[in-house]
Parts: C-alpha cells; sequence; structure tokens
C-alpha cells in the first residue's frame, strides 16, 4: 500500500467545492428508477441515461470529483464506442465501483441484513483497478425498528466494512466506508443520532482492528435526519447542528473527508442541510456530498427516455452538482433554486 497515494485519491474525491455522483444503481435499484419514469431498464437504456450524465461536461469538470459505478457500467461504451470510464477521466473527475454484492438476511436477527461480498474481493479489485477504479464502495444498511438494530447486525457489519476497507488499501484503491442508517420508520432524531453513534463507533473501531490507514478512506454517513414516517421533522438548523456534533464525536480527523448519502431527502433538503452544516465551519473534514437520487431525480425526470430530452436532463443534473457544489463550501443559497426554476 502507498499510503500517500490513496491520501491524494481521497482528498481529490472530497476537493473544495466538488462531490461524488453515486450513479451505482444496481439492476434491480436502476430497474425501480426507470419504472417511475416509464423507461425499460435494458442494457442501452442504462448506458444511454450514464452516458449523458457523464457528458455534461461542465458539471463534471466543476463540481463532480468523482462517480461510482456499477460493474455492468465500468465495462460499456458510450454510443460511439468510448468506453464510460474514459468519459469521466476526460472530464477530470475519479471512476469508482461499488464491490459490495448486496445484503443477505443476518441468522438470528429477524428482519435484519448484512452486507456480502467479500469472498473473492481481492481478484475483483485488481481488475477494477486495470480497468481505472481509484475507490471503491460498500454499503452496510441499519435498520431502526422495534428492538433492532442488535448488536449483532451493528458488529457484523462494521466488521465486513473494515475487512472491505483494509482489502481496498491493499489494492491501492481508496475504500468508501458506507454505514447507512436508514431514515424509514418513524423514529426521531435523537433516536438516529443514537443509534447512528453507536454505528459509527463500532466501524472506526473495526478499522482499527483491520489495519486501515484512515488517511486513505472517505467516510459515506447518513445525516442525524427524523424518520420519514415521525411525526415532527427537525428543521434543517437541528439536522445540521445535530449531525455535525455527532460526527465530531466519533469519526477521527485523520480521515480527510465526509461525503454524505442523501438517503431519501429531498433534493432541496439534502442541499440545504449540507450548506448548513458548511457553514457552521470550523470543521476537520471536508464535508460534501455522495449523493446517487438527490441528484438523479431531476434529470431522470426530465430525460424520461427520450433522445430529444437530453439537453433538458443535462441542465437538470448540471444545476443540482451546482446547488450541492456550492453547499460544500456552505455558499448555497435557497433563492439560487428559485432562479433556475
Ligand atoms: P442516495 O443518495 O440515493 O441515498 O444514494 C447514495 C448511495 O450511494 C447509497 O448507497
Amino acid at each position: 500500500m502507498n499510503l500517500a497515494d490513496l491520501n491524494k485519491v481521497a482528498e481529490a474525491m472530497v476537493a473544495p467545492g466538488k462531490g461524488i455522483l453515486a450513479a451505482d444503481e444496481s439492476s434491480g435499484t436502476i430497474k425501480k428508477r426507470f419504472d417511475t419514469i416509464g423507461v425499460e431498464s435494458t442494457e442501452d437504456n442504462r448506458r444511454d441515461y450514464r452516458e449523458l450524465l457523464f457528458r455534461s461536461r461542465d458539471a463534471m469538470a466543476r463540481r463532480i470529483s468523482g462517480v461510482i459505478l456499477y460493474d455492468e457500467t465500468i465495462w460499456q461504451k458510450a454510443k460511439d464506442g468510448t468506453p464510460l470510464v474514459k468519459l469521466i477521466q476526460d472530464a477530470g473527475a475519479i471512476p469508482g465501483i461499488k464491490v459490495d454484492e448486496g445484503t443477505q438476511a443476518l441468522p438470528g436477527c429477524p428482519g435484519e441484513l448484512v452486507t456480502v461480498g467479500l469472498d473473492k474481493l481481492a481478484e475483483r479489485l485488481k481488475k477494477y483497478y486495470d480497468q481505472g477504479a481509484r475507490f471503491a464502495k460498500w454499503r452496510a444498511v441499519i435498520d431502526i425498528g422495534r428492538g433492532t438494530p442488535s448488536h449483532t447486525a451493528i458488529y457484523a457489519n462494521a466488521h465486513a466494512l473494515a475487512r472491505y476497507a483494509a482489502l481496498c488499501q491493499a489494492a491501492q484503491i481508496v475504500p468508501i466506508v458506507e454505514p447507512e442508517v436508514l431514515m424509514d420508520g418513524d423514529h426521531d432524531i435523537d433516536t438516529c443520532c443514537r443509534v447512528t453513534e453507536w454505528m459509527l463507533k463500532e466501524t472506526f473501531q473495526q478499522l482499527y482492528f483491520q489495519r486501515v490507514a484512515l488517511e486513505g478512506m472517505v467516510l459515506k454517513p447518513n445525516m442525524a435526519v427524523s424518520g420519514k414516517k415521525c411525526a415532527t421533522r427537525a428543521p434543517v438548523a437541528e439536522v445540521a447542528e445535530k449531525t455535525v456534533r455527532l460526527l465530531k464525536n466519533c469519526v477521527p480527523a485523520a480521515v480527510p473527508g465526509i461525503a454524505f448519502l442523501s438517503g431519501g431527502q429531498s433534493d432541496e433538503e439534502a442541499t440545504a442541510h449540507l450548506d448548513a452544516m458548511n457553514k457552521i465551519g470550523g470543521l476537520p473534514w471536508k464535508l460534501t456530498f455522495s449523493y446517487g437520487r438527490a441528484l438523479q431525480a431531476a434529470p431522470q425526470k426530465a430525460w424520461s427516455g427520450k433522445s430529444q430530452n437530453v439537453a433538458a436532463a443535462q441542465r437538470a443534473f448540471s444545476h443540482r452538482a451546482e446547488m450541492n457544489g456550492l453547499a460544500s463550501l456552505g455558499q448555497w443559497k435557497a433563492d439560487l433554486e428559485k432562479k433556475a426554476a
């Protein structure tokens, strides 16, 4: 492992004013997204859609530091034969790859899941590196329910995240460590804080046990938010204040950056929350975005599978990338959204 080089990549992933595009929806997830816009999920449609994002030159160059790809996409070529990886590199962004293989039921823990994919991961990482990937992603999923999460689920998922991260660094790939506490459910923001703190503490403990170099990773957590079905919704200032406090208590300063997932927040909420945290300032790490839905919902709708809508979809994507880029600097204003509408 060359830690200086890993650190350089990690720093580039959280460069000021930039964030990560999570375009790594699995075949099942992208089908769900396409179903909502009435588009059939064929290999060509998935390619055409992702190609239009990666060809949004201005947004990609100005606001996107890296793109997380799904296995299918990292091998795909654009319509004109250019590898999609090359489109990303030519725009000055770094290609990354989702390497977990989804979740399975955790034995003995009804309703709880553990992320799988460690077997043969070293071999897969080598192939992905040769194909241009310089970072990877592994997502653990923790659900808040009655009596859950269990310690077993927290421990098993944190352990797998740390094993993955160590394998990545050995393969000279920066791991994005993603312990996601879901916002489904009716829990309040303080419950989200407690469970997220538990998961983050366990994750950093396991990263230490697996000898992961913190300077060569990026953390991708959820924010501290109210559950979707909670009767009261914490306002933006409370989300920002509680998330920053939580992270300061759990994330060592050696980690170069934290790139949040959007997790089902609305586009504008995800932007406003990130902006409010950066306006607090005085943080030991960069705080930016690694959004899937909050960057792509608007362009997907604008595109709706029609080639005549490509330019409109690219405008919608560029707008969200610009708004989130500003939020990563604490320079976003709600007025900027209205101006674009
Ligand atoms: P969302 O921003 O849609 O939560 O997706 C981010 C991601 O990569 C989840 O693994």
